[in-house]
């Protein structure tokens, strides 16, 4: 249902994550122009083929262009490019890693979270809703050193599925933090389970989905990136089993590797998990 307060979100969401793109990340390479050509040129190759072997129409590609206004004029680029696009660099990208999997970053990472100690709670708001999560682990190297002093940048949505700093109304690093590992590589982090999170359904991205009877949905997940000097930082995610799109994520950046196993806390409240890091010398 497009609620007021859903078309509120997704406006805040798409001029968000377009500011905090250009921002931290200008886009600017030093491509060279064979390579901009030849990737450009195949672009279009592939886009022309599709034209012929689908016959498009007129209208169709009337309305392709009225779609891909409507994109940024939502501030939707990074939204669309990293849910149906990132997957595949980010697979080109880590192929000869040995240590962890990584998967997409997605557009709602926020540099420069509140630092915090190895045994963290996330910063929340008073009552937090969700059910309360323990997760720890160890980070070493892919040679079985402990990485102490390691860093767990972590960030993950609400229980209603909503990021800080990309959703208006909650506190700037609600459940964002990182968290720096003990001498032995060792971290706790303290929060609520994320909840599933739906693409925003009332801007261009939605309408795509909609126009094509797809689902918005991706299962719950912790994001995470993982760090220590002389080694590779790893862009993760994490993921729960049973999430009925842990096997159609819109995102596809579910990896079998990224299941957590989450057993109940001891004190009865809650979940505890463990996930160990493995990272790739520099
Ligand atoms: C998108 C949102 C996410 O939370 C994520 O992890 C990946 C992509 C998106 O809206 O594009
Ligand atoms: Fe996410």
């Amino acid at each position: 249902m497009n609620t007021m307060e859903d078309k509120a979100t997704a406006a805040a969401t798409g001029a968000s994550a377009t500011e905090r793109f250009r921002t931290d990340k200008s886009g600017a390479t030093d491509t060279p122009p064979e390579r901009v050509s030849m990737l450009a040129r195949e672009v279009l190759d592939a886009v022309h083929d599709v034209i012929r072997r689908h016959q498009v129409t007129y209208p169709e590609y009337d309305a392709l262009k009225a779609w891909l206004i409507q994109v940024g004029a939502d501030g939707e680029w990074p939204l669309f490019l990293d849910v149906f696009v990132e997957h595949v660099v980010e697979e080109v990208a880590n192929a000869a890693r040995e240590g962890s999997k990584g998967t997409i970053e997605g557009p709602f990472y926020a540099p420069g979270a509140p630092r915090l100690g190895a045994d963290a709670t996330l910063p929340m708001r008073e009552g937090e809703k969700g059910t309360p999560l323990v997760f720890h682990g160890q980070v070493r190297s892919v040679d079985g050193q402990a990485l102490g002093g390691a860093t767990v940048d972590i960030w993950h949505c609400d229980d209603d599925g909503y990021y800080a700093q990309f959703a208006p109304g909650l506190p700037e690093w609600n459940l964002r933090g990182r968290i720096t590992a003990d001498g032995d590589g060792r971290f706790w982090i303290r929060t609520i389970q994320p909840a599933p999170y739906q693409i925003p359904t009332d801007g261009a991205t939605g309408a795509l989905i909609r126009a094509a009877n797809w689902h918005a949905w991706r299962p719950a997940h912790l994001h995470m990136k993982v760090s220590a000097p002389g080694y590779q930082v790893i862009t993760t995610q994490l993921y729960f089993p049973g999430d009925p799109h842990n096997d159609d994520d819109i995102a596809m950046a579910v990896k079998p590797e990224l299941m957590l196993d989450p057993r109940p806390a001891a004190d009865g409240r809650g979940a505890d998990v463990e996930y160990d890091y493995v990272l790739d010398p520099a």
